[in-house]
């Protein structure tokens, strides 16, 4: 159950049953030389709606920004302060909460956002009766790392990666751009707590260790079923613990 296509009755009705909810979570960033700012936000949507298909669940309107202060450098990237999203996270949680919802499942594509995302549950569990939160980041799940080593291996990297914008292009294979094959790749460490200005200076195209012309349409086939499978154990998991 789509909330942004459902009437007020659906969700009542819906209420009466069963009190979870799936809340998507993105971001609007730079996505390197190829991929579009929507990237996360592209990711978190599709991915709570193959759940919500599969488990006939509640999927709220995904929240459509991150903490993407790192890539702010980058024009048309738009951030949220950390205190200003754990305030969103926390009043999206708290209005369903009122209603009547108790778990909630949020999806969340954007690694930057993820500790910040940690804390608006532990604010929202702490203020709000009989709430349970499940943060499910789906690059962690242990079958999409596999799948994500077995199709790019290194060369998957950490921003603009191949595996996003696979999943991007399954559902809009004209949303990235074609590149040409990386002729020399180098891996590069983790980024060190940069401000966005030497994001910029350091990478210029804005990717960060990734080869982002391996995405493909088929590769975001592969790495859709084994992301489905993952959400919908960590759904299985959030409601049907006591
Ligand atoms: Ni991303």
């Amino acid at each position: 159950m789509i909330l942004k296509l459902s009437i007020w009755r659906d969700v009542e009705e819906y209420l009466a049953r069963r009190n979870d909810v799936v809340i998507p979570v993105g971001s609007t960033e730079q996505h390197g030389p190829s991929g579009p700012l929507g990237t996360d936000l592209i990711a978190a949507e599709e991915a709570a709606a193959g759940l919500g298909e599969e488990r006939l669940c509640a999927v709220a309107p995904t929240i459509p920004f991150g903490t993407s202060q790192l890539h702010s450098a980058f024009p048309g990237t738009i951030s949220l302060r950390p205190m200003t999203m754990i305030a969103v996270v926390r009043d999206v949680i708290a209005s369903l909460h009122r209603q009547g919802f108790r778990r909630f499942l949020l999806v969340n594509a954007h690694p930057e956002s993820a500790g910040v995302l940690e804390a608006a549950v532990q604010q929202s569990q702490g203020d709000l009766d009989g709430v349970r939160c499940l943060l499910f980041n789906w690059w962690e799940a242990p079958e999409v790392k596999a799948t994500m080593l077995e199709l790019f291996g290194a060369r998957e990297g950490q921003h603009a990666t191949p595996g996003e914008l696979s999943l991007v292009r399954k559902f809009y294979p004209r949303g990235v751009l074609d590149l040409p094959p990386m002729e020399r790749f180098e891996p590069v460490a983790a980024p060190a707590r940069w401000a966005p200005a030497d994001m910029r200076t350091r990478y210029p195209d804005g990717n960060i260790g990734s080869d982002p012309s391996l995405a493909s349409g088929a590769s975001g086939d592969r790495l859709f079923v084994v992301l489905q499978r993952a959400l919908v154990a960590a759904h299985r998991r959030l409601v049907e613990e006591p």
